[in-house]
């Protein structure tokens, strides 16, 4: 395929995934969907919400209100149908007041505290991690660094490929990098982000590099978790200008940026974003 007809098959693709994400948010009445569908854009329109009074961003934007609105309708939905479990209201209602009060105050509220935690067996520590999006100014060696990775690569990979590569930029706010990514306002205040590349050549599987991906992800945050550390996964993929990021940071065309991931040691608290309880998500055959 020669590049312009692959560059416009991406448009195309792009704009099917982003035309029907709108259709869903903003024309189909929530009332015609599934409880599933609903829990999901609720859960992206309180998550929202959250961030936005976190970095107190959109307050004049008519998109911030528009989304507490969106938010307010479909809880009540969800309420009046009996589909929303009682710690995601709960999730929901702390969130919106959060919202009330900054709109009425301007008082932005981030639970300065540290997250790092002693937590050592397995399951304590994937409970127990959190996405943290404030951290403290402190170095970290280059010895720490790599010993905090190093698990990471434990992850399974498909065939065993192991295609990723961690890419960690010292930051501060006059970071070039920052200019092509997603999130700024987050990736700008980490003292260190990771951004993890997949080599793409020699997958013939559609999805395996994303999820190859996922799990060296998740492997590196449990693992951050488990030492004391605070991160966030941020979504890069198709919303950065890869090319420009990975000239700058010395990548290969072939080389994808997937996520990039903000750490170091966490300043602030946060509660658990309610989960939906196992039985509503286990479909036994
Ligand atoms: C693939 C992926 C992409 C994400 N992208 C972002 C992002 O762009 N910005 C952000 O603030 N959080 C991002 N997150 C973090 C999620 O918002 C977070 O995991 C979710 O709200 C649940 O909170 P928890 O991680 O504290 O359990 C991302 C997470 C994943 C897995």
């Amino acid at each position: 395929m020669n590049r312009k007809i692959k560059s416009i098959v991406k448009k195309i693709t792009r704009n099917k995934f982003r035309r029907k994400f709108d259709y869903y948010l903003n024309k189909r009445d929530f009332i015609k969907n599934d409880a599933h569908l609903n829990l999901m854009i609720l859960r992206y329109l309180i998550h929202q919400l959250d961030k936005t009074v976190k970095y107190a961003l959109n307050k004049k934007n008519i998109r911030g209100e528009d989304k507490y609105k969106k938010a307010n309708r479909l809880k009540k939905i969800l309420e009046e149908r009996n589909q929303i479990c009682r710690a995601e209201l709960r999730w929901c209602n702390e969130v919106i007041k959060k919202y009330d009060i900054w709109k009425e105050t301007d008082m932005v509220i981030v639970h300065v505290g540290n997250k790092s935690s002693n937590v050592k067996d397995l399951v304590s520590v994937i409970k127990n991690r959190r996405s943290i999006r404030f951290w403290e100014e402190t170095k970290i060696s280059e010895q720490e660094i790599y010993k905090l990775l190093e698990p990471a690569i434990y992850a399974p990979s498909s065939c065993n490929r192991q295609p990723w590569q961690f890419n960690i930029v010292e930051n501060n706010k006059t970071d070039v990098t920052l200019k092509f990514t997603s999130n700024y306002n987050m990736l700008s205040i980490a003292p260190y982000v990771i951004y993890l590349s997949i080599d793409r050549r020699f997958h013939p599987e559609k999805f395996a590099p994303a999820i190859d991906a996922g799990i060296v992800a998740q492997n590196l945050l449990l693992s951050l978790e488990y030492y004391g550390y605070s991160a966030c996964p941020v979504y890069q993929c198709e919303v950065i200008n890869q090319k420009k990021i990975k000239k700058r940071l010395g990548l290969e065309k072939h080389q994808d940026i997937y996520l990039a991931i903000p750490f170091g040691i966490g300043k602030e608290t946060v509660k658990l974003p309610a989960r939906t309880p196992i039985e509503n998500i286990v479909k036994i055959i």
